[in-house]
C-alpha cells in the first residue's frame, strides 16, 4: 500500500497533558485540527530525493468522494465557488469553480503573485457544454513541496449523475460533444511543472491575488483576509480601460507559460503576466514585447511581438488568432479563436 491513510493535519500537536497546578485556570485554546476528509490526504516524502508516487492514486475515483458535494448532492458548505477576473478562454464552454483551504494552516502570501496553498487543499473547475456537465477537474495539494500537487479530470456520465476519474491520456470528444479533456502533462503545461512547458510555483493560476482582486468573486480578497498570512490591499491595477483589458485577457490566456518566474516557459522571454503590485505601465508586456523583434514566429508581414498601432503586424495577436496550426496560442486547451479577447488585445494595439 502506497498511502498512509489517516495521515492528520493537526496545526499544533495533541494538547500537552496539564500537570496539576495550583494556579487559576486559564482558558486553553483548542487546538487547530482540521477534519475535512483528512485521512484522504496521503503522507508524502517530505525530501527530494525520495522518488515521487503517482499522485493521481490518491485522489478518490469518484468525483462524489473528493467532498466538492454535501450528503444530498449540494456543494458541500465548506468548499467555497470563486470567479477569476479574467478566465482562460475555453472555446466558450461555461465553466464554475470551487475551493477548499483547510482551516488550520493560513494561504502563504509571502510572494502574492504565488501564494502557497497549505496542504490539503482543493481545487475543481466544472465544464458543460450546452447546459450538460461534461468533465470536473481537480487539483490537490497533497505535500509541503511544490511539485506535491495531483492533477485529474472526472467525466460526467450522460445523464449527469455521476463523474469519475479518467486517466492520465485525456479524452478527446468528451461525452461526443468537440470538448477534449486535456491529459495530464498539458495540465502541467499551463499550471507546472512543466520542462517545456510553463506554470506558477502556486500551481492555482485563477486562485490569485490578482484574479481574485474584484467584487464579483463570490471569493474576493476581502472574504478571504482572515485565511491569508498577511493582508493585502486592492491592487493599482488600474488604468485605461482598453489596456486594461487586453493585459488582463493575455495574463489570463498566456501568462501562466510567458511569465518570469523560475517555472515559466523556458524557450523565450516573452513576459505577458501582470505582477501584484505594479502599475499597468509596468507590466513585463511593454519591455519584452512592444517593439520587440520577434524571435520565434517567422511570417515575412510580421517583424516585432507586438508593433505599436500595427495589430496584423504583431505576432501576439496573431498567434491568438491562429488555430489548429504551429503557430496557434495558447498551443492547446483550445480549437476556436477567442474573438472578444482578440479584439480586446487588437483594440489595446491599434492605441499605441
Ligand atoms: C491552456 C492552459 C491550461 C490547461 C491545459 C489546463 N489548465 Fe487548468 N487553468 C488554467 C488557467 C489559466 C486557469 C485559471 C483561469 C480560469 O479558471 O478560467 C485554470 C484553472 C484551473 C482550476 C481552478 C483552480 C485555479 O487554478 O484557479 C483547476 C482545478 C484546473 N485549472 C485544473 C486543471 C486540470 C486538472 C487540467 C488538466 C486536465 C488543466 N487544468 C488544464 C490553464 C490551464
Ligand atoms: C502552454 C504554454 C503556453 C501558453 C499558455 C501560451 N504560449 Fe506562447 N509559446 C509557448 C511556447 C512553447 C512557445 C515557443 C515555441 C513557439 O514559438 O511555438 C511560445 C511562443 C510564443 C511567441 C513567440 C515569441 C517570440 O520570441 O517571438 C508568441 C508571440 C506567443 N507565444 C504568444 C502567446 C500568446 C499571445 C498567448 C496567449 C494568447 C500564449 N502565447 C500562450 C507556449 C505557450
Amino acid at each position: 500500500m502506497l498511502w498512509t491513510l489517516g495521515a492528520l493535519l493537526a496545526c499544533k500537536g495533541p494538547p500537552a497533558s496539564v500537570p496539576d497546578s495550583p494556579l487559576p485556570e486559564t482558558e486553553e485554546e483548542e487546538p487547530c485540527v482540521d477534519t475535512f476528509l483528512v485521512d484522504q490526504v496521503p503522507e508524502m516524502p517530505t525530501d527530494y530525493e525520495t522518488p515521487l508516487p503517482i499522485r493521481e492514486d490518491a485522489l478518490p475515483e469518484w468525483l462524489s468522494e473528493t467532498g466538492l458535494y454535501d450528503n444530498e448532492g449540494q456543494i458541500h458548505p465548506v468548499v467555497r465557488p470563486f470567479v477569476p477576473r479574467w478566465p482562460l478562454w475555453s472555446d466558450g464552454v461555461d465553466k464554475a469553480r470551487w475551493v477548499y483551504i483547510p482551516e488550520c494552516t493560513p494561504i502563504d502570501t509571502s510572494d502574492p503573485d504565488n501564494w502557497e496553498l497549505p496542504v490539503g487543499t482543493r481545487l475543481w473547475k466544472e465544464f458543460s457544454v450546452d447546459g450538460q456537465k461534461v468533465e470536473t477537474r481537480l487539483m490537490e495539494r497533497l505535500g509541503p513541496r511544490p511539485q506535491d500537487w495531483a492533477y485529474a479530470s472526472y467525466l460526467w456520465d450522460e445523464a449527469g449523475t455521476q463523474a469519475r476519474k479518467l486517466g492520465p491520456e485525456g479524452l478527446a470528444q468528451a461525452l461526443g460533444t468537440e470538448h477534449e479533456i486535456p491529459s495530464k502533462a498539458q495540465c502541467q503545461a499551463c499550471h507546472g511543472p512543466a520542462p517545456k512547458g510553463g506554470g506558477r510555483q502556486s500551481r492555482a493560476l485563477g486562485f490569485t491575488a490578482i484574479q481574485l482582486d474584484h467584487s464579483a468573486a463570490e471569493t474576493d480578497l476581502g472574504s478571504l483576509a482572515e485565511r491569508l498570512s498577511a493582508p493585502l490591499e486592492s491592487s493599482p491595477l488600474n488604468g485605461e480601460a482598453t489596456t486594461l483589458q487586453a493585459l488582463g485577457v493575455l495574463h489570463a490566456n498566456c501568462g501562466s507559460c510567458h511569465n518570469p518566474t523560475v517555472d515559466g516557459l523556458p524557450q523565450s522571454d516573452l513576459d505577458l503576466s501582470l505582477v501584484w503590485g505594479q502599475s499597468l505601465e509596468q507590466a513585463g508586456v511593454f519591455a519584452s514585447a512592444v517593439d520587440q523583434p520577434t524571435q520565434l514566429f517567422s511570417t515575412p508581414t510580421v517583424q516585432h511581438r507586438i508593433h505599436s498601432g500595427d495589430p496584423h503586424g504583431s505576432a501576439v495577436l496573431r498567434r491568438m488568432e491562429s488555430r489548429g496550426d504551429s503557430a496557434q496560442m495558447p498551443p492547446i486547451g483550445t480549437h476556436l479563436v477567442d474573438e472578444e479577447g482578440a479584439a480586446a488585445v487588437r483594440a489595446w494595439i491599434a492605441s499605441l
